[in-house]
This record gives C-alpha cells, structure tokens and sequence, in this order.
C-alpha cells in the first residue's frame, strides 16, 4: 500500500495535474491521511455525504463527484461548507442548483459546485452551451458558488487494453475539455477541471486543462485493475478459514459474498497454486482445488478481491501488516450508511 501510495503521488509531483484520491475506493481515515501525507494531492474525492461527513475530520478540501438530491443530504453538504470546509459537488440539473441552493441559504453558507458534463456515462450536462447554460443558472443563484467542470471516463477506465484505454479516454475527455473554453469566454472559473481513475490517471492526468485527477483503486487494488498492467501491487486481501473438504477436488471456506463482491467476477486464491473459487455463496467460497492439495479444514486462506470498493464496504475493520506482523486495526469508518448508524445511538 505504501508503494502503491508514493507511486501515484510521485507521478503528480511534476504537475500541473494534481491527485485527488477517491475515498469511497477504502473509506478509511488511516489510509487516506497516507494519502494526503504522501503529497501531489489537492484534497479528497467523495462519492456520498456520509463519506464526505467522515473525510471532513481530517481533510478541508472535499469535491463529491456526484449531484446531490434530497434536501436532507444536501443540508448535510452545507453543514460542511458552514464549519468551514472548502466542499464542492458536482451538478448537471435545475433541480441538483436549486436543492443546494435551499440547503446552503437555510444554513447561512455557500456551497462550491461543479459543472458534470456528460463525457459518456452514467450522468452529466450535455457538453458546450449546455454546460454554459447551467453555469449562467449557478453564477444567478444565490448560495452556490460555480467552481468548475468536471467528468468521469468511467467506461474507458475498464478496458484492458491500453490503447483502447487511451483512445476511449481522450474521446471521453475532449468532451469535457471542449466545454473549457466556453465556460472562461463567458467568464466562468476553470481552476477546477476534475475528471480521472486508476486506470486513465497518467493519461488524463497529462491532458491540457485537467487540474486534478480522482483516482482511487490504485492504493489497494484488485484483480479486475491487475489486468490492465498498471505499475500498482495488490495490497490487500480477504482471509477466510476452510471449513470442509466436502471431495478430494474442493474446499469450501467461510468467505462467500457476504466477505468478497462478485461483481467483477470470482476471487482468486493467494498463493495456492492450481486452486479456483468456482462460485461464492452467502457464507461460503466454493474452491475447486487439485487433488493432491493438503488443503483442510482449519487451514487460513487469502482471497484476493475482483473489486476492491464493494468488497471493502463489506468490512469493519483492515488488519494493517507489515510483513507478517499486525500493526494496526483500521476502522473502516465510512462503511455504509453513517446516518443510520447515528439513528441506532
Ligand atoms: C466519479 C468517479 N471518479 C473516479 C472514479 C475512479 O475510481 P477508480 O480509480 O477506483 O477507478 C470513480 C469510480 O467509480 C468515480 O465514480
């Protein structure tokens, strides 16, 4: 983790473009004030307000890359900005500009918004006039404050190949960087133009225009992003104790999908040479294993996650090693729904 963290930060150190590392990827507090600490970055990315309510105990510079809707979480957004957190969100609609704007005059504050352009995802403003359309609304609307552009290449990141990756990249991005001049013709700020992943960061990360890049499976990483051979090491892993040896071709072991998502696919097995998890139930992870294994029940075994945010939010805690020595217990503090927590007492 600690080489993945340096790695990534010592790319950014040439600039311009600077890290603004996702915390939904581990919402850890220990891991990303190892973030902060490594240098290059600018602050944190968010994906929710209960991350963003977490990450504000330790980091003033929050963007969450997402509009937020509902007056109840946009009212948490501007208790932020009112205790003093520089915190910006993302828009694309009349409705995300006027919800924050409610929150943020009812709580006497300001909050910092960005323009989302659609660079060919899930969300986001048609680029170009559009994107200057709802610029002009936020500059007239009192309590948000127009702070820049972002996008999300979210399905360039994905792709294996890395000249594909490129190219699917910089198509999604001259959307978002076409959108750059008309906003400053019409005297809107760009200091802030955040797009990027763990898998484009050195592409969008060298673009013209791109301020700050929102990686954020780099530090730990997982087996979907070890296809695509970037320089990060795997860097953390579910253990899981066998339980049967139900044939001599299969193990079973207490880590089914209620420890590891399997939304990107299987697990691997660390370390167990010919061993395969055939299929993960609630409790348990099916392995289908060579015969001549001396696999048994009892035996410790590792899963090494396909992906690495859902697997984490599964969590309570990260043992921190250094080698083979534990030396800590990280609370995952921003694992599911903080608000709900709070409601319990
Ligand atoms: C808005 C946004 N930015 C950036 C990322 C990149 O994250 P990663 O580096 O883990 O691919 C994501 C991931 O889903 C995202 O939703």
């Amino acid at each position: 983790m600690q080489r993945n963290i340096h790695r990534m930060a010592e790319f950014f150190s040439e600039g311009p473009t600077k890290l603004r590392p996702h915390f939904k990827a581990h919402k850890t507090t220990e891991i990303a004030r190892r973030q902060l600490a490594a240098g290059s970055c600018v602050g944190l990315t968010c994906a929710t307000a209960g991350e963003a309510e977490v990450a504000a105990g330790f980091c003033e510079d929050i963007l969450i890359a997402n509009q937020v809707i509902g007056l109840d979480k946009c009212a948490r957004v501007a208790i932020l900005a009112k205790s003093g957190i520089d915190i910006k969100v993302a828009v694309d609609s009349e409705l995300g500009v006027e919800q924050m704007s409610k929150a943020a005059q009812d709580t006497e504050t300001t909050v910092g918004v960005l323009v989302e352009v659609n660079i060919g995802f899930r969300a986001g403003t048609p680029p170009g006039e559009a994107a200057v359309v709802l610029g002009r609304r936020i500059s007239d609307t009192p309590g948000v404050e127009l702070r820049g552009l972002m996008g999300y290449e979210g399905p360039a990141a994905g792709i294996e190949e890395r000249d594909r990756r490129g190219t699917m990249a910089k198509q999604a991005l001259d959307r978002l960087l076409s959108t750059v001049h008309p906003f400053r013709e019409a005297g809107f700020p760009t200091d802030i133009v955040s797009a990027g992943s763990t898998g484009t960061y050195d592409m969008t990360g060298r673009m013209d225009g791109v301020t700050e890049i929102q990686a954020g499976s780099y530090v730990l990483m997982d087996t979907a992003y070890r296809k695509e051979g970037l320089p990060f090491e795997q860097a953390f892993w579910v253990l899981g104790t066998v339980l049967s040896r139900p044939s001599p071709g299969s193990v079973s072991a207490d880590c089914g999908h209620k420890s590891c998502s399997q939304d990107h696919g299987m697990p691997d097995v660390r370390d167990v040479p010919g061993a395969t998890v055939t299929f993960l139930a609630d409790e348990h992870a099916m392995i289908a294993v060579p015969p001549d294994s001396t696999l048994k029940p009892g035996d410790r075994l590792q899963l090494v996650p396909s992906h690495i945010d859902p697997t984490i939010n599964l969590h309570d805690v990260f043992y921190a090693l250094e080698g083979d020595t534990v030396v800590g217990i990280w609370p995952i503090e921003a694992r599911g729904y903080a608000e709900q927590r709070m409601a319990m007492g």
